[in-house]
């Protein structure tokens, strides 16, 4: 990212409500003791998936790679009563950690974790969504579109991080990852059943609505 760019973002997130401090000591123990915490949603995309949330006041949520739990934290902020996030990560050794931030924020009946690969355990939980968040390996982004979107309710939102890559995906020369990103956000907007906004939120986040 360059200089204007850094600076701009800083100036949003300046002038975003600030994080609770739950979030932001979720945060800090991320960079302390994860290898790859840029992965946590933080502060700015946190805020926007609280707002869409709170918004959308969904009954029912799945979350696809839930790291550290900064964005599950976020999007349960706003289930209706009685309503239920579950959330997949395959990472076993973030269970301790996951689990002890849910605890803090009061969330224990509201996020149900689930700890496994996120293609074998979807099919078995049979549910439907009003809230789907697609933030696990890049390459799986389409299988778990193809997945999720017969199980989304009507007004159901997809939303799917990253799908920028970094800018790559506009440049004509891709690699793997970021040809299958390319391709994904090509579905979705050509998808017939679904209404799309991209947008360069962080590194890209792409929503579709169930029609
Ligand atoms: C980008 S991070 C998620 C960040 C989190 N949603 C947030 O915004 O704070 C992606 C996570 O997906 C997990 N993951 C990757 N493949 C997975 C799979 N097949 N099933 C479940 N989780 C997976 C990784 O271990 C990693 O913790």
């Amino acid at each position: 990212m360059d200089r204007d760019a850094l600076e701009l973002l800083d100036y949003c997130i300046a002038h975003t409500t600030l994080e609770p401090s739950l979030l932001y000591g979720l945060e800090r123990e991320t960079y302390l003791k994860t290898l790859a915490p840029q992965m946590s949603s933080g502060h700015l995309q946190g805020q926007f998936l609280r707002f869409i949330s709170k918004i959308k006041k969904p009954e029912t949520i799945l979350e696809i790679g839930t790291f550290t739990g900064y964005s599950a934290i976020c999007l349960a902020s706003g289930l209706k009563e009685g309503g239920m996030l579950h959330t997949i990560e395959v990472n076993e050794e973030l269970e301790t950690m996951i689990r002890k931030y849910i605890e803090i924020a009061s969330l224990k009946n509201k996020i149900n974790l689930h700890i496994g690969d996120a293609k074998e355990i979807i099919p078995k939980l049979n549910l439907t969504y009003d809230i789907v968040f697609i933030d696990a390996g890049k390459i799986d982004y389409a299988f778990y579109y193809d997945l999720i979107i017969d199980m989304m309710n009507p007004e159901g939102l997809i939303i799917a991080d990253n799908v920028l890559w970094s800018g790559k995906v506009m440049k004509k020369k891709q690699n793997k990852d970021t040809s299958l990103l390319d391709a994904f956000n090509k579905k979705i907007h050509a998808d017939e059943r679904v209404e799309n906004i991209l947008l360069p939120i962080r590194d890209g986040l792409i929503i579709a609505r169930k029609l």
